[in-house]
Formats: structure tokens, sequence, C-alpha cells
């Protein structure tokens, strides 16, 4: 999708460079970062430079490719994939492109390994942007219903950002809005701030914006009342990991917007890539919540009245704080799974139909 005007994708192979956006920047500055090492993805992933469970797949499909370029010995490479693993919890296309990438290179002679990790990162992605272009154009059937109906302009509200910037291209939750808005379907985005690190503002409005579609930064408390005027069309949102029973994992707040919405009779859809879901867990409770640093909650960074980015303190010095990052929505408040393949029910039965 553009920035600028121009094309880009949030990580790419160029020059013998891997390229990233700096998403910790956005959206006051552009910053185009090359990552060199496996360190350098490591740490993009913990930053956040790199966010968003496809993006953090692909950027750790780029890591073990980065590895084998280092140092092609099977024990370094090995140590990588672990610490890669580790390098965010509970995004579960992370260890799915880890996992891909190892069972790729194992047995191949040490000559070709570089090659072909380079080949098989590259495929994660392209087939990321292929499986999100066809969410949206799953995804665009819904829209286009509403729109039949009401006659006017869809609002749609999303929490978080499951746009084109938290995948390779195109995003989830944002690619049907995308295929709606390239078709003429007049849509509105009611886009949660998301604290703490605001990725509603920050990314969603930027990358919504950019695209030329309407939207509106909303407070994360403000959707429940939205829904209750009559406000709210449909809720799109992503997910970090879906279970096989229709669990849904994604980030803090989700859960109790899926709540307001089933209360208001407005459809709650979830847009997935087949890669974000887990099929061995079976309970919620056992999927590792990311607790990140309260300083991301007592903190907050923005430009000052000379245009200089500032990152201030907004807590009482003595307060505690808590920065759960994800929450679960169990299947019953899912109105549907959108997925590459098709739009199912989000329960087992519904996936493995489209899947297995
Ligand atoms: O902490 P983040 O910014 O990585 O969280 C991102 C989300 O929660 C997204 O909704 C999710 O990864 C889906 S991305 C298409």
């Amino acid at each position: 999708m553009k920035i600028n005007d121009k094309e880009y994708l949030t990580i790419w192979h160029e020059d013998d460079q891997v390229r990233i956006i700096d998403q910790t920047k956005l959206p006051h500055q552009f910053i185009v970062k090359n990552l060199k090492t496996v360190k350098d993805a490591i740490n993009a992933i913990k930053t956040m430079e790199v966010r968003g469970a496809p993006l953090i797949g692909g950027t750790a499909a780029y890591g073990i490719y980065l590895a084998v370029k280092e140092n092609n010995n099977s024990g370094f490479i090995q140590k990588s994939s672990e610490d890669l693993i580790q390098s965010r919890p509970t995004a579960i296309n992370l260890k799915w492109a880890v996992d891909r990438m190892m069972k790729k290179l194992l047995g191949i002679n040490s000559d070709e390994l570089f090659k072909i990790a380079l080949k098989e990162a590259k495929a994660i992605c392209d087939e990321d942007i292929n499986f999100c272009k066809n969410i949206g154009l799953n995804g665009l059937k819904i829209i286009e219903e509403i729109y039949n109906k009401k006659k006017d302009t869809v609002n749609i509200l999303t929490h978080c950002n499951a746009g084109w910037l938290a995948t390779i291209d195109w995003g989830t939750a944002t690619s049907p809005i995308y295929h709606a808005h390239k078709k003429g379907i007049p849509v509105h985005v009611w886009v949660d701030e998301t604290r703490p690190r605001n990725q509603g503002a920050n990314l969603t409005s930027y990358e919504l914006n950019e695209e030329g579609i309407p939207n509106t930064i909303i407070a994360d408390n403000t959707g429940g009342i939205l829904m209750q005027r009559g406000q709210v069309d449909v809720c799109i949102v992503g997910t970090d990991r879906t279970l096989s029973t229709g669990d849904v994992c994604n980030k803090i707040g989700t859960y109790l917007k899926a709540l307001a919405a089933k209360d208001n009779n407005v459809p709650f859809y979830v847009a997935l890539p087949s890669s974000t879901i887990d099929w061995e867990i079976k309970d919620f409770k056992e999927i590792p919540i990311e607790e990140r640093d309260p300083a991301e909650l007592s903190y907050i960074e923005g430009l000052d009245k000379d245009s200089k980015l500032q990152k201030v303190l907004i807590y009482p010095q003595k307060s505690k704080a808590m920065n759960l990052a994800f929450d679960i929505t169990p299947a019953e408040l899912v109105t549907g799974l959108i997925t590459e393949k098709g739009v199912c029910e989000a329960s087992e039965d519904g996936l493995r139909g489209l899947f297995k």
C-alpha cells in the first residue's frame, strides 16, 4: 500500500539487505532501517519496530535467513531459531514461520543454505500478501451486503492495527475495507486509539489517511456508546492467535469491544490468515499472554511545540502500572472468521471445514 503516494511493503529484500519500516517512529517520522543480523531481527520484533502477527512471522523468516548468512553452523542457526521464537510470545505466526524455515533447511548442504533460506523467507512473505488479498475479497462481501441494505456509508470499528503495516501488505482487518473503498463503496472507520502503544491512532489512522479512507480516532472506551447509538455497522479486528475452537486472542481491549457488540447486535468479525491458527492448544488459558514494560503506560511520546519528539511521564511517579498486551474473545462472541479461504463460523467445525 502507499505512503506519500509510493507503494511499499513492510519488509523487503533489496541490494542484499533486509529492509523494514521502523514503526516505532510512525506517524511522525518515516524511517527505513536495514536488518543486518539475526540479532537485529530479534531486536526489531522485541521493540516493536515491526509488529502485528503476520509481519512478526515474516521478520522471523528473514531472521533465519540473516542467521544463515552470518554463520551457517547448525548450532548457531538452531540457537537463533530459539531466540527468535522467544522474542514475543503471543503471536503464533512467529513460531509458525521459524518452524517452516527450519524444516526447509533441514539436511541441506551448506553451500545452498543461504539461497534456500532467502527464497523461503520471500515465499512466506509473498504467501502472506496473497492470503491478505483474499481475506479482503472474502470480507468485501460482508461490507457489500451491509451497504446494499443500508444504501449509505458503512461504519466499521476496528481495534489496534491489523492493517497493512501489521502484515506484509493489505492487512487482515483492513483488507476488506481497502477492497470496498476500491470498489466505490463509501466506508468510514472508527479507529480505537489502542492504549498503551496507540497502534490505532499511530498506525491504523495513518495508513487509512494515506489511502484516502475516511476515519475517526476514538478513545478506547468510546465504542460502546457508538454501538448503542447505531453508529457502528460492523466490527472487524485482527488476531495474534486463534484457537481451532474459535477463541480469539488479540490486542488488549478486543474482548470488551466484542461484549459491547454482542449486547448491541453489531456483527463482530475477526480477519486472519491460516498462519494465525493454533491447531494445538484447546484451552485459551494456555495461550501465553505477553506482559510488557509498564513504562509503555506511564510514558507517552509525541511532538512538542517545536515539532521535536519528546517522551513525557503522565502517571503519578509512585503509582504502579500493569501492561498486559492481549486478551481473549471467546468464540461465542465472534460472528465469523474471515480467512483467505472464505468466511466461517468461529468453531472447530467452521475452521476444519475450510482448512483440513
Ligand atoms: O502488539 P502488536 O502491535 O503486535 O499487536 C497487533 C495486534 O494485536 C493485531 O491486531 C494482530 O497482530 C493482528 S495483525 C494483522
